[in-house]
């Protein structure tokens, strides 16, 4: 049964999809569930760094630059303005869901305005990355290494930066790449990278990127004119964020963030539709914690209950494979992310990853270094380094045995938690996720 069969009748036309924690809460199964009830999905910010799993029947899907809207006909999936594109790696993703027989056409639209990440932006990143790493041992951000920072600085630096309109003008892109190869190739060079032609070399890239261009060509277009024009049809938008809020490079644990804005003030720098246009924002929030890279994490569990959470949520990335570090419910931080990203439901995924545990713990509070408690979030990661969690325990659940159905089937205990996360963080729980499956969720009625 569709969702909008069960949503009250006026139902609302422009839905937000965002994290609400440090990326890989259930966007994608989310924005698969929803995209039926919509006829645009649009990625507005991050790039490859992004990995939206959507699982249909026996078939998983790992989604990147592509919005998780693909696999629903009928809807047009945009990748807006705001999006850092490594047009190797979109190719390669359209030619993976072609070849599972999910139609790429006319359905998926790249803007002109994105910009394109290069190369030399991946070879940059990876050797900042080690560079950090050797000087300082925690200095590095444990990026993933799809060149996402250095394409955003090229894109705020400007002159050095190439957007996908370029690699369909062969002349300009000529002239870019003359300017900005040899500057990449000194840099690489200072950062004692063994050089390969391939990456600096302008000839070589002209090429390469000229041949991608063509094959993108058909899908590039002027999406803030189509966005525009589908609002005058009154047609209906859903905005999929990647990433997530903790991860906003000006709202999220800077310096250990990404680059982009992924709450949901990225929308409107990402795709040209004004603020005012969304009527409901769904905050994707696990039932517990997780982060992939370096940064603090008050409550991380490195410890039995952690390894348990990270087998049975498969917590291992989407994107490189690394194990995500796993620990409780962090209410202190979801309640800041839900206020910044100005939520009006949120989605509870992987709660039943939960279940078969003895106790629960919910941080409802930071101690801070002079002993007073506060259930404010703070501005960085060096004041966020700096906390000690405040939980409150409450008893665990079994597994049920047979598939809950709705909210109400849930265990007593299993209730009660989801009751104290709606209470702390003041905005009702819409959705349960209880399994992977586009199927397993529970919708409050
Ligand atoms: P995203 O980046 O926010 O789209 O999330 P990811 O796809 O990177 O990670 C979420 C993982 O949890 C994926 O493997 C999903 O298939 C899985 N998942 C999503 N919702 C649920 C749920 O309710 N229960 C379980 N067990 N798995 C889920
Ligand atoms: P989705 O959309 C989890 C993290 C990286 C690293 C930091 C910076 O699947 O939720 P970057 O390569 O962006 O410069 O890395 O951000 N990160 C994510 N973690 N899920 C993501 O996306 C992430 N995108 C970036 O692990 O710590
Ligand atoms: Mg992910």
């Amino acid at each position: 049964m569709p969702i909008s069969d069960s949503m009250p009748a006026a139902a609302p036309r422009h839905t937000a999809v965002v994290g609400l924690q440090w990326g890989d809460e259930g966007k994608g199964k989310l924005v698969d569930i929803l995209a039926s009830d919509h006829d645009f999905i649009v990625r507005y910010n991050g790039g490859a760094n992004a990995g939206h799993t959507v699982v249909v029947g026996d078939e998983r899907y790992a989604l990147h630059l592509v919005p998780s809207g693909i696999l629903v006909p009928g809807c047009t999936c945009v990748v807006a303005n705001g999006v850092v594109i490594d047009p190797a790696k979109i190719l390669e993703e359209i030619d993976g869901l072609r070849a599972r027989n999910i139609e790429v056409g006319d359905n998926l639209r790249i803007s002109s305005r994105a910009h394109v990440v290069m190369p030399y932006h991946q070879a940059l990143d990876g050797a900042l990355e080690e560079f950090l790493a050797g000087r300082s041992g925690s200095g590095a951000i444990g990026t993933t290494r799809r060149g996402i920072g250095p394409a955003y600085a090229d894109k705020v630096q400007r002159s050095t930066a190439i957007r996908v309109n370029d690699l369909l003008r062969p002349k300009v892109l000529e002239q870019k790449l003359d300017l900005i190869c040899p500057l990449r190739e000194a840099q690489l060079r200072s950062l004692g990278v063994p050089l390969d032609d391939a990456k600096v070399d302008a000839a070589q890239m002209l090429d390469h990127a000229l041949t991608l261009g063509e094959r993108l060509s058909p899908h590039v277009c002027d999406t803030t004119w189509l966005l525009h024009d589908a609002l005058a049809a009154d047609q209906r938008i859903l905005f999929e964020g990647a990433n997530a809020c903790l991860l906003d490079v000006d709202h999220g644990t800077y310096p250990f963030v990404t680059s982009s804005n992924c709450s949901t003030l990225g929308i409107p720098a990402g795709t040209g539709v004004p603020l005012g246009h969304i009527d409901r924002v769904l905050g994707i929030m696990k039932a517990y914690s997780t982060r992939v890279g370096g940064g603090p994490f008050p409550t991380e569990l490195d410890n039995a209950v952690g390894d348990r959470i990270r087998e049975k949520g498969r917590e291992f990335g989407t994107t490189t494979g690394r194990p995500r570090r796993c620990g409780w419910l962090d209410l202190v931080a979801v309640r800041y992310t839900a206020m910044v990203c100005g939520v009006t439901g949120i989605a509870c995924t992987l709660f039943d990853v939960l279940g078969g545990l003895d106790e629960v713990q919910l941080c409802i509070g930071y101690r801070l270094p002079d002993g007073t408690v506060t259930d404010r979030f703070p501005a960085d990661a060096f004041d966020l380094d700096t906390v000690e969690p405040v939980y409150e325990t409450m008893p665990g659940w079994e597994d049920p045995q047979d598939r809950p159905t709705d909210r109400d089937s849930l265990p007593d205990a299993a209730r009660a938690y989801l009751d104290r996360v709606e209470a702390f963080v003041g905005v009702p729980i819409e959705i349960v996720g209880i399994g992977p499956e586009r199927s397993e969720v529970l919708v409050a009625s």
